[in-house]
């Protein structure tokens, strides 16, 4: 009994993918659609779940749901490098619908600065330059995707901590910066270097602090070099630190 059922677990999680597998695999040469991304992704569960059952887990350090949930992920993101642009249009919606979940007031910004543009959308109300701080915050998404705001709630969070334990009013200016491969490097720093000279000029250099995660940690490093090296008028009062 335990052999049979342990087959038709085996049968379910090898051959059904392979079998699926010629619906949800582009042909040869071909992107494949957000569709096929999402399928391979889905059907990596019921084969991380197999093994993990089977005694025989990729990762045995990790937990189950570590192991599901990376597995899925490094399917996405694999394919995403080389995926249709309908995937990460797709991707980037999901994140949006995060920003859902912020408690502060948006508000969105498309400008002209340097002979560029900027965009971005502001996270909270407007805040007094001379005592309060601006945020810039760059997103990840290995420079190929995600969205300005899916960090959102976790921003809002962070605003709302400095106002309760530090008593400090801020906003939040998160970038809209072109992605690749589109619009391939320096398009995307060049964005967000614009982004914040268009920041300092309106509110001066005191008081800004920039901040990003994953790809947005690269860019903000970036940023602050180029600043240093090619605006060095622009941080003049700046005071560099990274955490
Ligand atoms: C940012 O990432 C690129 C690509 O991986 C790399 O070449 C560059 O050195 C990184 N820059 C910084 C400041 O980390």
């Amino acid at each position: 009994m335990a052999s049979l059922l342990s087959a038709s677990l085996s049968l379910l999680a090898n051959a059904v993918p392979q079998s699926v597998g010629s619906l949800v695999t582009p042909a040869e040469g071909r992107q494949p659609s957000a569709s096929q991304v999402l399928s391979q992704a889905a059907l990596s569960v019921p084969k991380t779940l197999y093994n993990r059952f089977a005694g025989t887990p990729e990762h045995p350090e990790w937990a189950m749901y570590e192991e599901v949930i990376f597995n899925a992920v490094r399917i996405v993101a694999t394919h995403a490098e080389s995926a249709h642009p309908s995937s990460r249009t797709m991707v980037t919606r999901l994140m949006n619908l995060q920003s859902r979940l912020c408690s502060e007031k948006i508000t969105q910004v498309s400008t002209y600065y340097d002979e560029g543009d900027v965009k971005g959308y502001w996270i909270g109300k407007p805040v007094d330059m001379s005592k309060d701080i601006v945020m810039v915050y760059l997103h990840g998404g290995s420079f190929i995707t995600g969205h300005p705001l899916q960090a959102c709630h976790a921003l809002a969070d962070l605003m709302s901590l400095l106002r309760k334990e530090k008593k400090l009013e801020s906003r939040i200016y998160a970038v809209e910066y072109p992605l690749a491969p589109e619009q391939p490097y320096p398009a995307g720093l060049n964005s967000c270097v614009r982004a914040v000279r268009w920041i300092i000029d309106a509110v001066g250099a005191k008081n800004i602090v920039l901040v990003g995660d994953s790809a947005g940690g690269n860019l903000t490093l970036a940023t602050l070099l180029r600043l240093r090296d090619h605006f060095p008028h622009a941080h003049t009062s700046t005071k560099f630190s990274a955490a």
